[in-house]
């Protein structure tokens, strides 16, 4: 399973990336205005800043919400870095759009998607990615992991190529669950990329054998 970390803080990506383990960055314009990043110069240069920092997949959110819109937006921020995955909302102008870029070859991550109907319809389209919020439908009482689920179960039904990038994840155990279902991605904040190193038994264990080897010297 590929790791993204769902985060615009360039230290936070600059971690991820010196543990070796990052596969990509996923953003929004939330993330952004998180960072302070505002205004379409400073989130351009925020993008080729991340760019200059991962190997992988950079996705990057239009704010557009027509066709036209969504295609100037997209060509603009593919332009900048070959890195940069066009990041496109679950709305009918979304899909016209990912169906142009996908004939493009131009990379799509179909954002806030809630429902396997939604994830069927961008795999038609030829989104490359499409993101399931699974924290965000956990929140409101839907359990998110059974959608990653049902999504993996049609996509190899068809052999659709589309990625299940588990999106909106918390914790992890949602990313052991992800791996264990199948997903092709999760993003995620460091913090649940980090909890996967700890267990107290390694800590216990490490202490003894450092305590041990003291012992001989
Ligand atoms: C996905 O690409 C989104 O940026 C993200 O995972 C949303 O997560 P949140 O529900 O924690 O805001």
């Amino acid at each position: 399973m590929k790791f993204f970390i769902d985060t615009a803080n360039l230290e936070q990506i600059k971690e991820a990336q010196d543990m070796g383990i990052l596969d990509g960055v996923t953003t929004n314009p939330s993330l952004m205005a998180k960072e302070g990043i505002t205004g379409q110069e400073n989130i351009m240069n925020h993008y080729r800043a991340i760019c200059e920092i991962v190997d992988g997949d950079v996705s990057a959110e239009v704010i557009s919400t027509d066709f036209e819109g969504m295609v100037k937006e997209g060509e603009a921020l593919a332009a900048m870095n070959p890195k940069i995955v066009v990041k496109i909302p679950m709305i009918a102008e979304g899909v016209k759009a990912i169906k142009y870029f996908s004939n493009k070859g131009i990379k799509t991550n179909c954002t806030l998607i809630f429902s396997a109907g939604q994830a069927l319809l961008a795999a038609k389209a030829g989104a490359t990615y499409v993101s399931p919020f699974i924290g965000r439908l956990d929140d409101i009482s839907t359990n998110g992991l059974q959608l990653i689920e049902q999504i993996r179960l049609i996509f190899d039904n068809y052999g659709y190529n589309t990625e299940i990038l588990a999106a909106s994840v918390r914790h992890a155990m949602h990313i052991i669950e992800c791996a264990e279902i199948g997903a092709d991605v999760m993003t995620g904040p460091l913090s649940a990329i980090k909890a996967l190193l700890n267990h107290p038994l390694t800590d216990k264990g490490l202490a003894q054998f450092l305590a041990d080897h003291a012992k001989g010297n």
